[in-house]
């Protein structure tokens, strides 16, 4: 097992490795007393791992309680949230009990808020099941639920007590899963850890998966760490976001996160490489690392589109937007335009 400490104003640790599911009780129960465990999860986890995870709590002394809501985006809303306080309320729980989150980055937005909010601010764990939670949602504290006039809009930074990767959930992914998660890993290696950049290149990355979680969630505990409530240096884990959530808006969100990303992460470094904003040529290793993996490269919608949805975005703050350029393999950092410079940036970017 591996651990990485997130230094943030409530420190904790990110336990990444085999079989922790199995043990998750005994493990919460090194940071929080025995009380009431609320597991939330969705209908997808809970048939596959609240089982498991309600064994293991109970044997640790936990009174177990779940809520369970339907899988996928359209559950992340204030309707479930008020749902999920009503049931903390229902089942009396208190500050001394605690929330599971069980699942991917919906459960842990979902039942993070839900966390924060309860009594203003009861003890949560994240148990991420995907491995884009696992080395992103989870880690970090950022916690939300879409409003009807955009993604994440109502939230909260709050900091888990303990963040469980079982890496043999995330091995137990199917393609497509994975995939999301694999095009966020290659851009941790990307923006700050050549050695990992250099071995998911290599089209392998089910191999030293475990190592590989942790260097992901290092490089973000580091970031994080620094930048705990996202007034800059985070913004660095936003490489390829800028265009990759314009290419998910355009998509109307049928193109995954991943894979949006992964265009993104095309259109940055062509157009950094192509404005001379980089100090060397980003552009094809990156191109490589997405390649091996069967990551798309190519966008299919049009610079007049993707600027269209990006000004729409919310890291624009008044006329200026911060972009996420690549300096070298494990550089990056943040350029700020001007939002008429960004049709050229966006057109630069897909070889316009
Ligand atoms: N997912 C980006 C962040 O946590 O800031």
């Amino acid at each position: 097992m591996k651990t990485v400490h997130v230094k943030t104003s409530k420190s904790y640790n990110v336990l990444i490795g085999h079989g922790l599911l199995n043990r998750c009780g005994e493990l919460i129960s090194q940071v929080c007393s025995p009380g009431t465990a609320a597991i939330i999860t969705d209908d997808i986890v809970y048939a596959l791992y609240a089982g498991i995870t309600e064994m293991s709590l109970t044997d640790a002394g936990f009174r177990v309680v779940k809520f369970v809501f339907s899988s996928g985006e359209k559950s992340k809303n204030m309707a479930v949230l008020n749902e999920i306080l009503e049931f903390l309320a229902g089942e009396e729980l208190t500050k001394s009990d605690l929330v599971v989150a069980l699942g991917g980055g919906v459960v842990g937005d979902l039942a993070g808020f839900a966390a924060a909010c309860f009594k203003r601010g009861i003890p949560f764990v994240q148990i991420p099941t995907t491995f884009l939670a696992a080395i992103d949602s989870s880690v970090g504290g950022k916690t939300a639920v879409n409003l009807a006039a955009g993604k994440n809009l109502a939230g909260a930074f709050y900091q888990p007590k303990l963040v469980i990767c079982d890496t043999d959930i995330i091995s137990a992914l199917p393609p497509g899963l994975f995939s999301n998660g694999l095009a966020e890993a290659i851009k941790y290696g990307f923006i700050s850890d050549p050695i990992l950049f250099e071995r998911l290149s290599a089209g392998s990355p089910r191999q030293e998966l475990e190592d590989s979680i942790y260097r992901c969630v290092l490089s973000k505990a580091e970031i994080v760490g620094k930048d705990e409530f996202d007034g800059g240096l985070r913004q660095l884990l936003n490489f390829g976001h800028t265009a990759g959530h314009a290419i998910e808006k355009c998509s109307n969100f049928t193109v995954s996160h991943g894979h949006a990303v992964s265009m993104g992460m095309v259109i940055a470094a062509r157009a950094a490489l192509s404005l001379g904003l980089s100090n060397e040529d980003c552009l094809s290793p990156i191109l490589k690392a997405l390649n091996n993996n069967g990551l798309p490269v190519s966008c299919p919608y049009s610079a007049e589109e993707l600027t269209g949805a990006a000004l729409s975005d919310k890291k624009r703050s008044g006329g200026r937007i911060n972009l996420i350029i690549p300096r070298k393999i494990g550089q990056c950092h943040i350029h700020k335009i001007d939002v008429s410079q960004l049709p050229g940036f966006i057109a630069a970017g897909l070889g316009d």
